[in-house]
């Protein structure tokens, strides 16, 4: 597959407004939005840096994966996205291999993108997303 670099950091927070704080606030980045994904339980708010963002998660459920995180690990970093150049054939390979998957099949994601998770647990424990998004 080829990684074309990290699209964003997800962040899990109990407040996009506090969190908002903290990085738009007091590191300077530029607050560009944010969008709900109902069928993820969650609002991302998206931080541009570079060619990545930061993007802050508040789940808008008690029972929501980000909700479920934080109950378990506190705030902080939940998950890591790389950006590749065709998502179906990295889930190709990836299913090849066998790599524990959490999506076999891609998703929906913030901003127009498709999405898939690996399992934490064919990662070393970090949640691994893989993301492809249209024109970049
Ligand atoms: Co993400």
């Amino acid at each position: 597959m080829k990684i074309l670099g990290i699209d964003h950091l997800g962040i899990a927070v109990k407040s996009i407004e506090e969190g908002r704080a903290f990085w738009n606030g007091v590191l300077g980045l530029a607050f560009a939005g944010a969008e709900t994904v109902a069928e993820q339980k969650v609002t991302t708010a998206f931080f541009p840096v570079g060619e990545s963002e930061v993007e802050l998660l508040e789940s808008t459920a008690p029972d929501g994966p980000v909700a479920r995180f934080i109950e378990k690990k506190g705030e902080g970093i939940q998950h890591i996205a790389f950006r590749v150049e065709d998502l179906d054939a990295a889930l190709a390979e990836l299913k090849d291999r066998g790599v524990a998957l959490i999506d076999a099949t891609p998703r929906r994601g913030a901003g127009g993108a498709r999405i898939a998770f690996l399992h934490p647990k064919a990662t070393g424990g970090v949640l691994v997303e893989l993301c492809e998004r249209p024109g970049r």
